[in-house]
């Protein structure tokens, strides 16, 4: 079997493991990343769109940030438009000058790649069969197959940012680790359109018939999801009826400017929160969506992978540089903290904005009570607007 020896063995090459492994290697730490897909599947999942202030911070610091500020959009406000009328959130007035950076997941990831490889950085895709071994050793390692052969990689820690479905987390014994999770009776249907985005900034709708959202990836090219039952597919779903249902939801003066076009991408992502505690087991770290999942409402998700790196890396080079293992003690109760708090903001806005099937006529009041709230006062719309732009590391 073919062996190789690093630092950090780290599975999973989607943002979370690709941020880590290049920060890592621009401080003189050694490691590898094991990726099961290609590098065009994992470029081709359409995901997130907005990045708060904190997250871009880190990919400049990641040597990474150059497309990201030359083609990415700063966002200083988004809608939430309910009784057909649009209601503005001002981001930067309400936090005191904190914006939002609305740059794709597919971009970002591309950027990350093209970082590794500039460096030298070792990312194996098509990696089958991932194990880790001996995780509560001092000397764990990780085993894959690559082109019919059986590889080793020996580590001083494993990094699991393998995602909702990966290894890592279903390697940790049951009696080990305690799982939290709530899922929702519906899922967001995507579609991604060469269309001129109808908004400059993103609108947000909560309608008697579902949730819809308008979002965008650059001037031409727009992200829509409306809310679907969790039963539908994608297939289920004409382009056509897809546009006609979108303008249902939204209020008729953003429906005048509505460019409608074919799908280049159309999926169903279904909507749960999770999380998985402790993030450590052993010398093994979870981070980003291997140990927690949010309803994308928020826009959190990779938000919260992005702390998660953010503790880790200073914990690995606290480590390796000054041989303190502080950070890596607290590494998952520091990122547990603020994990909870992306939890809670993401079922809120979830719960704000979605119709849920078997709302009672008094669930409906309340929720529109919420919204005639939240848009009456000024408190209200910064702790929303607090949350959004990303609470501080
Ligand atoms: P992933 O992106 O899931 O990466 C994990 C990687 O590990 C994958 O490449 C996978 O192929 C690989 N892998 C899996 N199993 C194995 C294995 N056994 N061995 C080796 N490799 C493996 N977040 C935001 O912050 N803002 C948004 O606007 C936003 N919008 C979203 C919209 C949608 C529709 C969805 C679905 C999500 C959205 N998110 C958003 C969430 C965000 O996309 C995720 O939080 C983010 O992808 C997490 O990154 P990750 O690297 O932790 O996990
Ligand atoms: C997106 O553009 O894909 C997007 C934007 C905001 C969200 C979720 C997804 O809250």
């Amino acid at each position: 079997m073919a062996a190789v020896k690093t630092q950090v063995g780290i599975i999973g090459g989607g943002p979370s493991g690709l941020l880590l492994s290049q920060l890592l290697h621009l401080n003189g730490i050694d490691n590898i990343v094991l990726e099961k897909h290609s590098r065009e599947y994992v470029l081709g999942r359409i995901r997130a769109g907005v990045l708060e202030h904190g997250f871009a911070k880190l990919m400049r610091e990641a040597d990474c940030g150059d497309r990201m500020d030359t083609e990415g959009e700063v966002h200083d406000g988004f809608f939430i438009a309910y009784n057909g009328k649009k209601n503005r959130v001002d981001l930067k007035g309400l936090t005191g000058g904190s914006s939002v950076v609305v740059y794709g997941q597919t971009e970002l990831t591309r950027d990350l790649y093209d970082a590794r490889a500039k460096l030298g950085g070792v990312v194996v895709h098509l990696a089958e069969d991932v194990q880790p071994h001996d995780i509560t050793s001092k000397t764990p390692y990780l085993t894959y197959v690559k082109d019919g052969k059986k590889c080793r990689v020996d580590c001083d820690f494993i990094i699991g940012a393998d995602g909702f479905h990966g290894i890592s987390r279903k390697s940790i014994p049951a009696d080990k680790i305690r799982l939290y999770e709530r899922s929702y009776p519906f899922g967001w249907l995507g579609v991604l359109s060469n269309t001129k985005p109808v908004s400059p900034e993103l609108i947000y709708a909560s309608h008697a018939r579902g949730f819809a959202l308008c979002s965008l990836r650059s001037q031409f090219l727009s992200r829509y999801y409306i809310q679907v039952p969790i039963e539908q597919n994608a297939s289920d779903w004409s382009d056509d009826a897809f546009w006609a249902e979108l303008k249902l939801r939204l209020p008729n003066d953003v429906v005048a400017h509505l460019e409608t076009g074919p799908s280049i991408e159309k999926s169903v992502a279904p909507l749960r929160s999770f999380v998985a505690e402790p993030m450590r087991y052993g010398n093994m770290f979870l981070a980003g969506d291997a140990a927690h999942i949010v309803p994308p409402t928020g826009a959190r998700g990779l938000n919260s992978a992005a702390s998660d790196i953010y503790y880790l890396y200073h914990a690995l080079m606290d480590h390796y540089r000054n041989g303190d293992d502080a950070g890596l003690r607290e590494y998952s109760q520091k990122a547990l903290a603020r994990v909870w708090k992306g939890q809670r903001f993401s079922w809120w806005m979830t719960t704000l904005l979605h119709r849920f099937p078997d709302n009672s006529v008094f669930d409906n009041r309340l929720q529109q009570t919420e919204l005639d709230y939240l848009f009456s006062s000024e408190k209200a719309l910064a702790a929303l607007a607090e949350n959004y732009v990303g609470l501080p590391f």
